[in-house]
């Protein structure tokens, strides 16, 4: 390399080395700008996040205090509920289209789209449930959901359950 080259090489690697080190610099300011706490990075965050979630307890440490959440631990475990046939016969058929936001069927717990319904009286939704009915939505309601094995009974324990949602 002549000594022309290495000054021209010399220059541009200066130059080079100067824009990383103005990059620094803004990049160390930005970072201060977007943190949260405006203080840099806030590591006590980090550091919560990242736990074990476990710890070794080594001989002569006092035991952990466990806390125990008395809600959950008085809830009976699901088994031990007795059976709802209509809650049975909702999460087995019906569900599947008033349990699945699908637009223009009346949801479970959607109080709006059941008051009117509801206002036409049990008799008329169970008509409606067992016989089948296309509304002001234009979908068809199936008659018994589809499954036409479900006894009456089964059919108006779910439309039941689900006025009870909705109530
Ligand atoms: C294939 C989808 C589908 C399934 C499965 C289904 N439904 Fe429906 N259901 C509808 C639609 C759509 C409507 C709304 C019809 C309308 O208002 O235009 C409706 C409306 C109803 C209504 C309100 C009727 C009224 O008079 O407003 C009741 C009650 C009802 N369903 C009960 C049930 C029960 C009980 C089951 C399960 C045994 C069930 N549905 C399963 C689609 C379904």
């Amino acid at each position: 390399m002549s000594q022309e080259q290495d000054k021209v090489f010399f220059r541009n690697y200066s130059i080079v080395i100067g824009i990383l080190a103005i990059l620094i610099i803004v990049f160390l300011g930005l970072a201060r700008f977007v943190s949260p706490t405006g203080k840099g990075v806030d590591s006590s965050a980090a550091a919560e996040n990242t736990a074990p979630a476990g710890k070794v307890r080594l001989e002569g440490e006092a035991m952990p205090v466990v806390e125990v959440k008395k809600e959950a631990a008085a809830k009976p475990a699901m088994a031990d509920a007795p059976a709802e046939p209509g809650k049975q016969v909702y999460s087995s058929l019906c569900f599947s289209c008033h349990g699945t936001g699908l637009p223009g069927i009346p949801q479970l717990g959607d109080k709006a789209a059941w008051a009117d319904r509801i206002a036409q009286g049990k008799d008329v939704l169970y008509e409606h449930a067992l016989k089948g009915f296309t509304g002001a939505s234009g979908i068809p309601m199936p008659p018994k959901g589809g499954n036409a094995s479900l006894s009456d009974d089964e059919v108006k324990a779910a439309v039941d359950y689900m006025v009870t949602n909705a109530e």
